[in-house]
């Protein structure tokens, strides 16, 4: 039993929707991914705050209260037979039975979640970083929001993939913005630079939790844009999701990340956040599912 549909528990396999599910016709719909260790997800409160500002930002009520919400994600979790997980939740405007863009009257939305074993970076792409490349930001003006529209950030994904790499960092009118599904962090300087949460990027939960422990330990850190010379020059750059933590990158469109001795090597700052992110994960995620 690992997945959920409308209210009930079921094997994934056997999760069916209908072809007229407006995310199916429309993309109308959000999502949300949480990281789960020892059975514990990981900054859970963090998450349903963030896919209610998208459900929000597309005009789709809340179908359950946050109480709700938690006992749904205790049963699915609990049911596994894995204990480190990666949830994830979608919500659409539900299924019509017409095709028209305005929104439906009296449709339930469809609510899925389903939990997969958790799949993090190996040990060889932590030690020695992971080859990234850009491109331009090719889409829409609302990336803040974590709806379901994801063509662009698979063809960005894929054109690193195509490159033999990891992620795509993107670019959008010479500054910064983030990969196709991480957040980028740069440093200069000995300063740990991030791009603002604006429009143009998802305001990722791992992305507050790092500025949270580098403001926890006095690690010198701006919220600033970023230009492309500043990331192209950076002493170090790392990507964070919550399934990809903090993740060195080792190059940039084939030119070694830094300077010297270290350039092509994860560096100081990025190992000290890394180490630094484990720590508060393991205390939080012992805690709780113990
Ligand atoms: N992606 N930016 C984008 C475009 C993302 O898709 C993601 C996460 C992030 C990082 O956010 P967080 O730290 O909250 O995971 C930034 C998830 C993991 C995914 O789509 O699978």
């Amino acid at each position: 039993m690992t997945a959920y549909l409308n209210g009930q528990f079921m094997p994934l396999s056997e999760a069916r929707i209908s072809p007229l599910d407006r995310g199916f016709l429309y993309a109308d719909g959000v999502y949300e991914v949480i990281p789960v260790y020892s059975r514990c997800p990981f900054r859970i409160d963090e998450h349903l705050r963030r896919m209610q500002s998208s459900l929000d930002g597309i005009r789709l009520p809340n179908p359950h209260s946050d109480d709700a919400w938690r006992a749904i994600i205790r049963r699915l979790i609990a049911a596994a037979e894995f204990a480190d997980q990666t949830l994830y939740i979608q919500i659409t405007r539900g299924a019509d039975l017409r095709r028209d863009p305005t929104f439906p009257k009296g449709v339930a939305p469809t609510v899925f979640l389903f939990t997969a074993p958790l799949v993090r970076p190996t040990p060889e792409q932590r030690q020695s970083g992971v080859a990234t490349i850009t491109a331009q930001d090719i889409r829409w003006a609302r990336c803040d929001l974590k709806t379901v529209a994801l063509l662009p950030n698979v063809l960005m994904r894929q054109l690193a993939a195509d490159a033999g790499c990891v992620e795509t960092i993107m670019l959008r009118d010479g500054f910064l913005t983030e990969g196709s599904a991480s957040n980028v962090f740069v440093v200069k300087d000995g300063i740990i630079l991030a791009p603002p949460k604006d429009q143009r990027i998802l305001p990722g939960i791992t992305y507050d939790l790092v500025l949270e422990l580098a403001a926890r330990h006095g690690a010198p850190h701006a919220v600033r844009p970023v230009n492309e010379a500043e990331l192209r020059s950076a002493d170090e750059l790392w990507i964070t999701s919550s399934t990809k933590e903090v993740l060195p990158i080792a190059t940039l469109d084939g030119q070694p990340v830094g300077h010297g001795a270290l350039a092509g090597k994860p560096g100081p700052v990025t190992g000290q956040m890394h180490a630094w992110y484990c720590a508060f994960r393991d205390q939080v995620t012992r805690g709780a599912g113990a």
